[in-house]
């Protein structure tokens, strides 16, 4: 995929998103450093999935970004990093803001430190989201049945664009983006080779989703264990959602392209096409699941956006992506895994992940 030898470093690989790139790596002949604390439940799951389907290509690191010198180490002769690893919930920052600094931030600055010293032009791709542009309230929304819809004809049509002013909110938005800042101050101040994707919701398989982070995968499964679910606000906030198969093209094509894309920040999500309210998720679950799905309303949490939906075009453009997996497809797709993986709920329809069908 690049010109250089040696193996990649997935921080963060046994997570969700993390075990799918470092899956595709392997697939594509790629030695992968799997580096992971294993702090999230359930990740070690995907971690024993990696090694059983790659026994050669995946070789697991045990540790914590927080420590700079197993940091270092892992990336010494490391061909690309991708960094994916981070406190992960704004729930948790608000609680504990300090750890969230010392992983995203300090951790974020431990891995580019060890790259600066490395001074060998060793590429790397970061996990930032949509959290750095704050929760865009001057954005006016008028509220069309389920969902918010922008007033402006030119966002309704696109969504937010990468020259949105950065604003970040709580603890977990501050922690992302000052190390989206720093990712890209690297390339400009020292020439490390660095990208930044700011991710809208991404969903899929191996998603260990709660209430506190992955909010698709949490609603599907909880629907298929017949649990209700908890909606904080009125359910009418707009994401623009991203399978996971996607995200990891992008993440690939960004590698390929660092040298025409080195220092640029790029809003990844499913774009327009799949913005959905939380209360249209919950109808399609619902409708796959063949009963609706109960739900108890709270009140908003700290930063939310009501909505939310990436302009996805210059992501398109200059990483070539291909059109994105159409949320219903993708969704329906999400809730068979979970049934024939996890044994969830009853059967659902195999969906077809077909080429023609993402039109
Ligand atoms: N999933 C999304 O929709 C989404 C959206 C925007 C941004 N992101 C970002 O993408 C990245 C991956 O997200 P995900 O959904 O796969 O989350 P995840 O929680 O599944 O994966 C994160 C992984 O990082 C590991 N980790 C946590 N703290 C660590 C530490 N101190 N040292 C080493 N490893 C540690 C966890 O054990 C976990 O395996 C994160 O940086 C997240 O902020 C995700």
């Amino acid at each position: 995929m690049s010109g250089r030898e040696g193996p990649v470093l997935v921080t963060g690989a046994a997570g969700f998103i993390g075990s799918n790139l470092a899956d595709r790596l392997a697939f594509a002949g790629h030695d992968v450093i799997a580096f992971d604390a294993l702090t999230r439940p359930g990740v070690e799951g995907n971690l024993a999935w990696l090694r059983e389907r790659h026994p050669r290509r995946i070789r697991p690191v045990h540790a914590d970004v927080r420590d700079a010198a197993a940091v270092a180490k892992a990336a010494t002769g490391a061909s690309a990093v991708f960094h994916l690893a981070a406190q992960v919930a704004v729930t948790t920052s608000m609680v504990a803001p300090l750890d969230d600094f010392e992983t995203n931030l300090r951790g974020t600055l431990n891995l580019l430190e060890a790259l600066r010293r490395r001074g060998d032009g060793t590429p790397l791709i970061f996990a930032s989201t949509n959290k750095v542009y704050g929760d865009l309230a001057d954005i006016a929304l008028d509220r069309l049945d389920d969902t918010y819809q922008p007033r402006d004809p030119a966002v309704r049509a696109h969504g937010v664009a990468e020259d949105r002013p950065l604003d970040f909110h709580t603890p977990y938005g501050c922690s992302k983006g000052g190390a989206d800042q720093y990712v890209l101050d690297y390339a400009r101040s020292f020439g490390v080779p660095t990208a930044v994707m700011r991710m809208s919701c991404i969903y899929g398989p191996r998603q260990m989703g709660t209430e506190d982070q992955g909010w698709v995968a949490h609603f599907v499964i909880r629907a298929l264990r017949g649990e209700p679910i908890s909606i904080y606000g009125d359910g009418c906030q707009v994401r623009d959602v991203m399978d996971v198969g996607d995200s990891v093209e992008a993440y690939l094509a960004a590698w390929r392209r660092i040298g025409a894309v080195a220092g640029r920040a790029f809003n990844l999500g499913g774009g327009p096409a799949n913005a959905i309210s939380l209360r249209q998720l919950l109808r399609h679950i619902g409708d796959l699941n063949g009963r609706p799905v109960e739900t108890r309303y709270a009140d908003w949490r700290a930063g939310d956006q009501r909505y939310y939906v990436s302009d996805t075009r210059l992501a398109t453009r200059d990483l070539s992506l291909r059109s994105p997996m159409p949320w219903r497809q993708g969704i329906a797709a999400l809730a068979h895994w979970l049934q024939e993986e996890r044994g969830l709920g009853r059967p659902v329809a195999a969906p077809a992940r077909t080429a023609e069908a993402r039109s």
